[in-house]
């Protein structure tokens, strides 16, 4: 599977290559206080920081059929990571989308844009139909994401992925293709996004705020 180069103004969203390890391990390294509570850990005990292997394994996903592992940037300046990835085809035709971007570059509009662009390619390219996100209770900065996106909350995982050392809550949301029909990035730009079609209940915030005290 291809994966494409696609922009909105000063951002861009590329392929990512082998040659991006240096300065992928460079930025992770940079980052490591910035990052390590949203990172993914491994259950069994302690990963490898292997950015050359992680970058072959994202390419050979790709070859697959299975994620589309992109590099984000602002101004041509290597900004942040977005994988798609999970890639089911058939009768679910879903996936999910991650992301992270470095301190210096939080608060540009950087991964909404960016997301906005991986998902419309998504829905209108390749012809999936969902696309979802999930997010830690705790972590505003993503949340915020969502929201401006008009993504629409699906519910509460409980402990669903491992993060930081331990299996961690987290709130999915999702869009289908059916509810953007002029694109993501679109409707937001446009300001049509459903203010509140991110809202969580109050039943779901209260209890994964249980679960993150117990921790
Ligand atoms: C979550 C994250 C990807 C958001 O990316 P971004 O490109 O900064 O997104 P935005 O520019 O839309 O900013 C989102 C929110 O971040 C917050 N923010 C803005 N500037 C910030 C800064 N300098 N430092 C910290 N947070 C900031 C604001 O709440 C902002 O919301 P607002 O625009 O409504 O004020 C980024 O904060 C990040 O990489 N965090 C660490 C890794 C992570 O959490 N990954 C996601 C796991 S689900």
């Amino acid at each position: 599977m291809s994966i494409p180069t696609l922009s909105e103004g000063p951002i861009t969203i590329r392929p990512i290559r082998l040659r991006d390890a240096r300065r992928l391990e460079r930025e992770l390294l940079d980052n490591r206080g910035w990052l390590r509570r949203w990172e993914a850990t491994s259950p069994h005990g302690v990963g490898s920081f292997d950015v050359r292997g992680s970058i072959r394994n994202l390419l050979a996903h790709a070859r697959a059929g299975l994620g589309l592992p992109f590099v984000m940037e602002y101004d041509g300046h290597f900004a942040g990571q977005l994988n798609v990835s999970s890639i089911q085809w058939g009768s679910v035709s879903s996936a999910t989308i991650g992301y992270w971007v470095s301190e210096k570059f939080a608060g540009k509009a950087v991964t909404p844009t960016s997301v906005a662009l991986a998902t419309d390619y998504c829905f209108f390219q390749l012809g999936l139909h969902r696309i979802e996100i999930c997010i830690r209770p705790e972590n505003e900065p993503s949340l915020r994401v969502v929201r401006k996106l008009g993504f629409r909350y699906e519910g509460l995982r409980r402990r669903y992925i491992h993060i930081d050392g331990d299996w961690r809550d987290h709130f999915c949301f999702a869009l289908v293709s059916e509810e953007v029909p002029t694109g993501v990035l679109s409707r937001w730009l446009n300001g049509k996004a459903p203010a509140d079609a991110a809202h969580v209940p109050d039943a779901d915030l209260r209890a994964a705020a249980v679960d993150h005290v117990a921790d």
